[in-house]
């Protein structure tokens, strides 16, 4: 959700209001991506280790960057997100499932967002499963970067860096509100800060899946598209150059949450980069109907994987990535613009996490997705 700047001064918290009025402009917290910064607060204190590489059918790696908040007609204004996308796919019709921010968060992981409608504090219970479960099974490495996030694997509803910002909130870390993630030692040390992404990618230790969330200005949540679009300057584009992040066989997604007007269709702009992409593909556009359950029915679809038995197999949103599908042979849904499902609204699933329309976690439905794969029952 936008948040709208109080300019109504209240005697005691003017100072920490004043403190939250985001800088018009992006300053860089280092020379380069690949470096330690004290903005970030927590030093690295290691690498990641990782199980050995697993290769897929069409890449090797896939790594997720959040945005948060725009339109697409917004985005594709904006010089720099032109320019990335003429290294890229641009895809023309990829969509948000709901409003607000976290729900989209939340499904992009899980395969679904459980009839949450707010950026709420919320714990989803261990038995419920997550890409993380289908990764694992596979041997296939995994990890989390969360900007400004002060230690790895923190549980925290925000943090406020010593400057009186805050830059991180938990809400879009999806990976944490999941109990079996979160709560687990092991996975959470997964869960890592951008000191520790300049220690992963120089030591070339950077896993196979991998979801990055860049800080609540980065990100253009508190601030907007051409703000992020100079982060995206510093942090993606050299990014794109380094072998030890852009390898030839890595897949990476550049997308938004969601949309910033609740008034028409939840279309964001979303963008392939990177190595997989052939380069006669480099500048084109493929307006196949996507949303968040496309990454996870792709990367089912890449390594082969099981489902989760939610929205990640429902054939009306989970198209797989066309020049994936069509390395594998998958068959997508073939709908057009015409036919879409209304993406943006807003409270009227029924789930364990809409108050207002209160229903039990669902047990996964059993069926086949992407991946060819039974679906996925965790224990208990
Ligand atoms: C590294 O360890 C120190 C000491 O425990 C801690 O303060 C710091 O936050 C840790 N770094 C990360 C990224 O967790
Ligand atoms: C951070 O969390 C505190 C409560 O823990 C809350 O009062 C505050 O509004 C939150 N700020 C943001 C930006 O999420
Ligand atoms: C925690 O995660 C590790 C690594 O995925 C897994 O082996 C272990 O079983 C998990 N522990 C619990 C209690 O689920
Ligand atoms: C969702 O978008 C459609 C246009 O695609 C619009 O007609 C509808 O009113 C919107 N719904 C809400 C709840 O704003
Ligand atoms: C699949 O998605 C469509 C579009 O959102 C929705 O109408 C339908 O109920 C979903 N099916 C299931 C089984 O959830
Ligand atoms: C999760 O576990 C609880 C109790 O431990 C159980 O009541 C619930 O049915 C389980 N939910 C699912 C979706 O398996």
């Amino acid at each position: 959700m936008h948040i709208k700047y109080s300019l109504i001064l209240l005697g005691g918290v003017v100072g920490s209001l004043a403190t939250q009025i985001p800088p018009k402009h992006f300053t860089a917290p280092a020379a380069a991506p690949t470096d330690q910064s004290s903005f970030y607060v927590g030093g690295s204190n290691d690498t990641i280790t990782n199980t050995p590489y697993v290769p897929g059918k069409v890449f090797d790696r896939f790594i997720q960057i959040w945005l948060e908040n725009a339109n697409f007609a917004t985005a594709i204004a904006d010089p720099v997100y032109r320019k990335l996308a003429s290294k890229g796919i641009l895809l023309t019709s990829y969509y948000g499932v709901t409003h607000p921010s976290e729900p989209n968060y939340i499904a992009s992981v899980g395969g679904d967002f459980f009839g949450l409608a707010a950026d709420s504090l919320t714990y989803i219970p261990s038995n419920i499963s997550t890409i993380v479960d289908l990764l694992e099974l596979k041997g296939i490495s995994w990890s989390s970067y969360l900007e400004n996030m002060p230690t790895d694997g923190y549980q925290g509803f925000n943090y406020t860096n010593p400057d009186g910002y805050t830059y991180y909130v938990r809400k879009h870390n999806p990976l944490v509100i999941y109990n079996s993630v979160g709560m687990n030692a092991t996975r959470g040390a997964r869960l890592r800060n951008f000191n520790d992404f300049a220690v992963d990618v120089n030591s070339n230790a950077l896993s196979q899946w991998i979801f990055v969330t860049p800080n609540l200005l980065d990100d253009a949540h508190d601030t907007n598209v051409k703000y992020a679009g100079d982060w995206l300057d510093y942090w993606l584009v050299p990014l794109l150059q380094d072998p030890n992040f852009n390898s030839p066989n890595t897949l990476i997604l550049l997308t938004f949450d969601e949309n910033g007007d609740y008034s028409i269709n939840n279309q964001i702009y979303s963008l392939l980069l990177g190595g997989a992409i052939p380069q006669n593909l480099w500048g084109t556009t493929d307006d196949t109907f996507y949303s968040h359950y496309s990454t996870l029915s792709t990367v089912q679809n890449n390594w082969g994987l099981d489902n989760l038995g939610r929205q990640d197999i429902n054939k009306t949103l989970n198209n797989v990535f066309a020049f994936v599908a069509d390395k594998t042979g998958y068959q997508n849904n073939g709908l057009t613009t015409e036919n879409l499902p209304p993406l943006n609204l807003t409270g009227t699933y029924p789930g364990p996490l809409n108050p207002n329309d209160y229903a039990p976690y669902p047990p996964p439905t059993n069926g086949i997705g992407a991946g060819g794969g039974p679906t996925y029952f965790p224990p208990n």
